[in-house]
């Protein structure tokens, strides 16, 4: 009786042994074919790319659109949007578009957006590309020119040089510029929201003035600007910008 219990014990140890084998075995067989797919599976392109354009020009919509397309095609994607994408950020955010922050003077305005910015670069922008990600956001440093510059009045000299510090020196490879007219920022406003927040408070001068600011910037860079009519269908202004996106991939791969 003795004798067949300790065999049955051995049997049992040996088959426990095969199984943790076994199950080792099929673990590294995991961890070999996630490592064949990172390898040859996902593209790897290190490129920045910004969104850029009037409040409710479609910024969002195609963000969510190219970022859903470079997914499908295995592309490494991170989409971020500003002033925000980290826990410090956000705070800036909501300081930066809370109704109660309309005594802020022109300069606070324009120092919190770069500091936010800055950390944003810091902490997840450099990073990123560094690992050969696309990283894809929702307006930089253009809108600060664009709307603190152009919109409020502040030096554009001045903006230049806090830009240039603000994202120790990183600039978008592409920039997408939707461009609408202001009476469709109006229209859109209305249809979509019941309150406006502290930045779309501002008035329609000075949202002529910034959109005619993001127009001079276009023609001032005009190999990294994309200028998109954003009264287009969603649908074409998407394949514009695929088109342009494949035309810088294959130059820079
Ligand atoms: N090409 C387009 N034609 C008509 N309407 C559009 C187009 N693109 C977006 N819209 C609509 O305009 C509104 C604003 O779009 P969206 O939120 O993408 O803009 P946004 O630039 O991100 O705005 P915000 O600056 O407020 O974040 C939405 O209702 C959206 O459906
Ligand atoms: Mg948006």
């Amino acid at each position: 009786m003795l004798g067949n219990a300790q065999t049955h014990k051995k049997v049992l140890k040996k088959s426990q042994s095969r199984n943790r084998a076994h199950r080792h075995c099929l673990h590294q067989w995991a961890n070999l074919i996630i490592f064949c797919r990172l390898l040859n599976w996902s593209t790897r392109i290190r490129m920045f790319i910004t969104f850029e354009g009037l409040d409710f020009s479609g910024k969002s919509t195609q963000v969510q659109l190219f970022a859903d397309r470079l997914s499908q095609e295995r592309h490494k994607v991170l989409v971020l949007r500003e002033p925000g994408s980290t826990a410090i950020s956000e705070k800036i955010r909501s300081i930066l578009l809370d109704k109660q922050s309309l005594g802020m003077a022109d300069l606070t305005e324009l120092f919190l957006f770069s500091a936010s910015r800055s950390q944003l670069v810091h902490e997840v922008i450099q990073p990123a590309l560094e690992q050969g990600t696309i990283v894809v956001c929702d307006r930089f440093y253009d809108s600060t020119t664009a709307y603190q510059g152009w919109g409020r009045g502040i030096s554009l000299d001045a903006i230049r040089i806090i830009n240039r510090a603000a994202t120790n020196g990183l600039a978008p490879d592409i920039t997408y510029f939707l461009d609408i007219p202001v009476n469709e920022v109006e229209t859109r406003m209305r249809q979509q929201k019941s309150g406006a927040d502290r930045m779309e408070s501002s008035g329609r001068g000075f949202y002529e003035r910034v959109r005619h600011g993001y127009l001079q910037l276009a023609q001032e860079e005009r190999q990294r600007f994309e200028v998109l009519d954003g009264l287009h269908p969603v649908e074409e202004i998407h394949n514009i910008v695929w088109n342009r996106f494949l035309r810088q991939a294959t130059r820079l791969s």
